[in-house]
């Protein structure tokens, strides 16, 4: 799995690889440069303080300034191109996940905690940029000092590097332990920030609920829980890894300790230059903190390799609805759309359809009625095809959906959904949502369809009101009366409206169904209604219940029978 993780992170890095090898040059610089500095200790105490030699003392004031402005550039331009190419990385991760999730089945989007999405686009990828920034720049700067200050070590001592050398691995066998506690601690870290997104979207949105049942006490013992079991863990993590660096201290100092018990008696014993043994002590000290880097390497690495699998989880989330091979566009509807026994389950769960099969004719008004949970807006969502039939099929013009791309078939479509869900922008722009480029007069004129310019025009920002989140600055009926503007606009040949008038009073509901009656004209319309007035006009009441088929026919047929249509009807459900 990591391996695949590395290959597609490298990916990613291709596109940067100039910069990234450039940046690569401007470490080596640094570590070569940080180099030197130690190494200018041999002349300064050997030759200027040991021989008196005022001439090496002005080329080393003179080097010092000069190495560390060359430095100072060197860094920068190190920090800049790695943050740069760490920056388009998600930023591009950023916008395919999204893109992604937009194509996504409804499945997926109605089964996932919208909460674990946002974490993962938000969290995982922050997680992702810090790793990219970082990684590289010890995998590479650090990896190069310590291999430029072993040189120097070697060059001064051969025999006193070797026994450091030694100390090295040693030191490091704790950090391996250390690494996987702090791994399992960052997957779970993670998964519990989730549970915080997941809460906060869900209970701020439905905070009137809330507020209505004096439930807020629940609340925010609900996520006072969640943060505190977060707050747990990423303690436990911090514990964790404040104490990897002291143990790697405690043993790195035993091992300075012990060479320098011998090298100071080479020193006094003439064997060795004073200059030679603070230079090699001086590197010795300074492999200290890219050795403290490596510590943190590796649980940076298991972090952000955690990170990228749950990210690339999203990225490879397969779309349940793919189109066929071949699939072509729907040209034209000229006939009927037909439901061939179909059946259909939502997940694992029982049979929501069974073997429904009827007809909608073109130009025909098709009603669909029955209890609630009969079925009747799963319909309406195969017809859309966000889902696939279980069984059975669903043809246009006798030809299978499934053989049409699905953008066309919803490009028949208008529908207004039971709830209305509006954007949190300008009305306006909700109702041009339906027909891209929509000119302002054909704005008004679907407005004036759907009997809401009258409202539009009285509210104090007229058609550029925002209207909330979800709408809710909107009434209900007022919601849904954009919502049908923004079906209208799109002129289309199918109309799917799940039961749209159910928000409105008794006098708009009555000119909203007088404006729908002129917009269902000459057009097909599937309508899921509790009203009697539409259901009497349909050419076709299909009776459903429990997800079966009843009964069929109009609405004179159906109530001089004794069926569930009746009843419904005196039950006043329709
Ligand atoms: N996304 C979903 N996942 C799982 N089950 C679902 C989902 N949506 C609906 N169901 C189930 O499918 C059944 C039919 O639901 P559907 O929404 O089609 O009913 P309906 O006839 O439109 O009812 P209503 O008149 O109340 O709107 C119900 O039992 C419901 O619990
Ligand atoms: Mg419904």
């Amino acid at each position: 799995m990591n391996k695949t993780i590395y290959k597609r992170l490298l990916e990613y890095f291709k596109e940067h690889k100039s910069r990234f090898i450039t940046a690569v040059l401007c470490m080596a610089g640094v570590s070569a440069l940080n180099g030197m500095v130690r190494l200018l200790i041999k002349p300064m105490i050997d030759k200027v303080f040991i021989q008196k030699d005022a001439g090496t003392l002005s080329l080393i004031v003179i080097a010092i300034p000069s190495i560390y402005l060359l430095l100072g550039v060197l860094n920068y331009a190190k920090n800049y191109l790695m943050s740069y190419i760490a920056q388009k990385i998600t930023l591009q991760i950023r916008n395919e996940a999204y893109s992604h999730l937009q194509f996504l089945s409804m499945r997926f989007h109605t089964s996932g905690s919208t909460g674990r999405v946002v974490a993962r686009l938000t969290n995982d990828i922050s997680f992702l940029q810090t790793a990219l920034n970082k990684i590289p720049a010890t995998a590479v700067l650090d990896v190069l000092t310590v291999m430029v200050l072993m040189g120097i070590m070697f060059y001064l001592n051969w025999k006193f590097a070797l026994v450091s050398l030694v100390a090295f691995p040693v030191a490091s066998i704790p950090i391996i332990k250390f690494t996987r506690k702090m791994r399992d601690l960052s997957r779970h870290g993670q998964k519990q920030m989730a549970e915080i997104y997941k809460h906060l979207g869900e209970s701020l949105g439905a905070i009137n609920i809330t507020k209505a049942f004096n439930r807020e006490k629940t609340e925010i013992g609900r996520f006072s829980r969640a943060n505190r079991d977060f707050y747990e863990l990423v303690i436990r993590f911090v514990k964790t890894e404040a104490l990897s660096s002291p143990i790697m201290e405690f043993l790195g100092a035993l091992a300075i300790a012990l060479v320098l018990f011998f090298a100071a008696k080479e020193v006094i014993g003439g064997y060795w230059s004073a200059g030679s043994f603070f230079a090699f002590f001086g590197a010795a000290f300074s492999i200290y903190q890219p050795l403290r880097n490596f510590a943190q390497f590796n649980p940076q690495l298991q972090q952000a390799l955690s990170a990228s699998e749950r990210i690339f989880e999203i990225l490879e989330e397969k779309p349940e609805i793919i189109e066929m091979p071949g699939a072509q566009p729907v040209t034209d509807f000229k006939k009927s759309i037909t439901f061939d026994g179909v059946g259909f389950r939502y997940n694992q769960g029982q049979s929501v359809l069974k073997d429904v099969s009827f007809e909608i004719k073109k130009g025909e008004i098709v009603a669909l009625v029955g209890p609630s949970g009969s079925g009747k807006t799963t319909i309406a969502h195969l017809l859309l095809r966000f889902y696939n039939p279980s069984s059975g099929k669903i043809c246009l013009d006798g030809e299978d959906i499934t053989r049409y791309t699905s953008a066309s078939l919803r490009e028949l479509m208008g529908v207004v959904t039971q709830e209305p869900v509006l954007f949190n922008e300008s009305v306006l722009y909700n109702i041009s949502y339906g027909k891209e480029n929509a000119t302002e007069e054909e704005i008004i004129n679907a407005a004036t369809i759907a009997h809401c310019h009258p409202f539009i025009t009285k509210m104090p920002g007229g058609y550029n009101t925002v209207v909330g989140e979800r709408g809710v600055l909107l009434s209900g009926g007022e919601k849904q009366r954009i919502a049908i503007a923004r079906a209208i606009i799109k002129d289309p040949k199918i109309l799917i409206l799940d039961e749209a008038t159910s928000a409105l009073d008794a006098e708009s509901e009555k000119q909203v169904q007088a404006a729908l009656e002129k917009v269902m004209e000459g057009r097909t319309t599937v309508i899921i209604a509790h009203r009697l007035a539409t259901v009497k006009k349909a050419n076709k009441i299909v009776v459903l219940e429990k997800g079966s088929i009843v009964d069929a026919g109009t609405h004179e047929e159906l109530f001089k029978k004794e069926g569930l249509y009746r009843r419904l009807h005196q039950l006043q459900i329709i």
